[in-house]
């Protein structure tokens, strides 16, 4: 065993029995945490922005221009996600996220969390798996879930006004749903607060870490690599976190 790795045993230790004794939980998911069941991260090696233009499939911008581009893409993914399982990680954390006093804030929005059973969900980008209407019509506030896949025609309409229907995710540029963000910024009033699989760079979510340190909560990340967050957690554990939550139920 390297020293490493025995470094890394005693944290991942240490990090279990603090979130033992919490009474406060608090866990925040990136796109690493889906990494293991298959779906591709945002900037990792085989990244979609490594391959693709976010600024050309996933602002309102974009879809204003070619709505057929962005539903094909968005429709590719959920084809993709739709093949992909749960993987320890996210049943690690939907089993910690039943014990009193726990929330989950997640950043993905391909539902694997839901998937997996873990109760109030706060999904800040919103889901795959949902549409709303593009045009905002009255009877198009809430979004509705279509879990078809193939997802077809495309692209879809808004069965009330008829109007383009858009995937209910957070594109770049869009502020996020009011109240999924004050939950979220309320779940930093905790006892223990770590990231999951997140790069720590796309804000708002990237600040609740810091918000939670603010608020006394003891702050962990757990990532394959070091992130603009690592120097301000209490405890930064190196590791796949398909390996290293299933540990933390402990
Ligand atoms: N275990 C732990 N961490 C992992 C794993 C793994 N198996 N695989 C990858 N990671 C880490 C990477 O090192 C990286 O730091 O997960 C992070 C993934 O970062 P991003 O791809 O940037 O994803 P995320 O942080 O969720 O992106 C935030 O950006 O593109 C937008 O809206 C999109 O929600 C997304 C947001």
């Amino acid at each position: 065993m390297t020293s490493h790795e025995a470094a890394r045993i005693v944290e991942v230790r240490e990090l279990a029995s603090r979130i033992a004794r919490a009474r406060r939980l608090t866990i925040m998911t990136g796109a690493g945490v889906s990494a293991a069941s298959g779906v591709p991260t945002f900037r990792g090696p085989q990244g979609l922005w490594r391959e693709y233009r976010a600024e050309d499939l996933a602002t309102p911008e974009a879809f204003a221009r070619d709505p057929q581009v962005v539903w094909e893409w968005y429709a590719w993914r959920r084809e993709q996600i739709a093949a992909c399982q749960p993987n320890p990680a996210h049943e690690a954390i939907a089993s910690l996220a039943k014990r009193p006093g726990a929330a989950v804030i997640t950043q993905n929005v391909d539902d694997l969390h839901v998937r997996a059973g873990t109760p109030g969900l706060i999904r800040l980008h919103g889901s795959i798996w949902e549409l709303a209407c593009a045009a905002r019509c009255a009877a198009g506030t809430r979004p509705w879930r279509d879990e078809r896949v193939p997802l077809s025609p495309l692209p879809p309409r808004w069965p009330h006004c008829r109007g383009l229907a858009r995937p209910a995710v957070v594109w770049f540029g869009e502020s996020l749903d009011d109240a999924t963000l004050t939950a979220a910024v309320q779940a930093t009033a905790c006892d223990v607060f770590f990231t999951v699989g997140t790069s720590s760079i796309v804000y708002p979510a990237a600040g609740l870490v810091h918000e939670a340190k603010s608020r006394g909560a003891f702050t962990a990340e757990i990532n394959l690599e070091e992130t603009p967050a690592s120097p301000a957690v209490d405890m930064a554990v190196h590791g796949a976190a398909e390996q290293i939550l299933p540990l933390l139920t402990e």
